[in-house]
């Protein structure tokens, strides 16, 4: 295990601390600041440690100048001085003399946020000498960016290569319940995976299908597997070039994974319309499956009584419209009433369904993480991680 921030000695040091706010930002505007909430178990424990808080994260993807005008971290620290109820000096820059000079002005317990990371070119590739100049600004590292531990960039790996580096709290969390998932859960595990598609899910299925006792399946995804087992699915969304391999992992899995037994359907792909919910076996040509069904619902409330760990990842019907929002409630408080069970969330849009539904408090843990922990939850070796060894 890497070190955490306990083990450093932080007192009047200056502390890089890479934080993943890389949050919905709406004409200047955060729409969620879940991730700016998440870190401040760390930012406030340097500050009340007497270190000197150095933040920085990338905001978005940065392809042009233009970009640069949007992808401003101002409005964050904005909002960071806000929770911690304490000023937050925001330096538009992300190297030179305007940034060295702040930091060195720094007093003890203060806290500094600096631009956006990717408006460097080199950090998205881990420039060796980006790495290097930017540990050069710290004493000691921090990582608790878990959103963007799955990318080795400057401002994860290439920093720790230079500076005595440790975990932040909420790195530490993550890979507590999200690691311990899939390392070492108690069991039983059972898995709800959603979402549109098979292919963004296949490294988690087949990882899952090893470690989990049942995986549940529910979203758009479904219609891939049903149609493997040779089901008429109609106009449901499906990807044709998977039902092959959708069927190799249903052989693979034996009766783990448990596909939905009704659906919600309707001709159209709108809200405001017809809608009837039938069997799956009773999808017409010109129907397609939104949503799982309140027997699916049941089914998977049956599944779950019992349950020791969940993890859940991905709607189960198309939860932006109302009529089709159903089953992604249904589950959603089905986990969200287990009693004794370690309940998760692997980020993305369950985990904004979860918190819009007012669950969020309800769930054991809620990662920040979407593509990361997609990865975790495969398996994978994250480098955000791996470089704190
Ligand atoms: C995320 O939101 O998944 C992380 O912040 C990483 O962002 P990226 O996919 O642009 O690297």
């Amino acid at each position: 295990m890497a070190k955490t921030v306990k083990d450093l000695e932080l007192k009047g040091k200056k502390v890089l601390i890479r934080v993943d706010f890389n949050v919905p930002v709406k004409d200047g505007k955060i729409t969620n600041d879940n991730r700016i909430v998440a870190a401040l178990p760390t930012i406030k424990y340097v500050i009340e440690q007497g270190g000197r808080v150095i933040l920085f994260s990338h905001l978005g993807r940065v392809k042009t100048e233009e970009d640069k005008l949007t992808k401003t971290l101002k409005p964050i620290a904005d909002r960071l001085a806000e929770l911690l109820d304490k000023s937050v000096n925001f330096v538009p820059a992300t190297r030179g003399e305007v940034l060295e000079n702040a930091i060195a002005d720094m007093k003890e317990g203060e806290v500094l946020l600096f631009e956006n990371t990717r408006f460097e070119k080199g950090e998205t590739k881990n420039d060796p000498e980006l790495g290097k100049y930017w540990a050069s600004l710290g004493d000691v590292y921090i990582n608790d960016a878990f959103g963007t531990a799955h990318r080795a960039h400057a401002s994860n790996v290439g920093i720790a290569g230079n500076l005595e580096s440790a975990a932040g709290y909420l790195l530490e969390k993550e890979i507590k319940f999200i690691g311990g998932a899939v390392s070492n859960p108690e069991r039983p595990l059972i898995a709800i995976l959603g979402g549109a598609k098979v292919s963004d899910k296949i490294g988690v299925i087949e990882n899952l299908i090893k470690k989990a006792d049942k995986i549940l399946v529910g979203g758009g995804m479904m219609f891939t597997f049903l149609k493997a087992l040779g089901k008429n699915i109609g106009k449901s969304l499906v990807e044709e070039d998977k039902i092959e391999l959708a069927k190799n992992l249903l052989e693979k899995a034996g009766d783990k994974i448990v596909l939905p037994v009704d659906t919600v359907a309707a001709k159209e792909f709108k809200n405001d319309t017809e809608f009837r919910t039938i069997s799956v076996d009773e999808i017409a040509e010109d129907e397609m499956g939104l949503d799982i069904g309140e027997a699916t619902i049941k089914l998977f409330a049956k599944e779950l009584a019992g349950a020791k760990t969940v993890v859940w990842n991905g709607p189960m019907g198309v939860f932006e419209m109302e009529n089709f929002a159903k089953g992604t409630i249904g589950v959603c408080e089905s986990i969200a009433n287990l009693e004794g069970a370690t309940t998760i969330i692997g980020g993305g849009d369950s985990a904004a369904a979860a918190m819009d539904l007012g669950y969020a408090d309800k769930f054991t843990h809620i990662s920040t993480g979407g593509g990361a922990s997609l990865e975790y939850l495969e398996g994978k070796v994250l480098p955000g991680i791996d470089c704190l060894k």
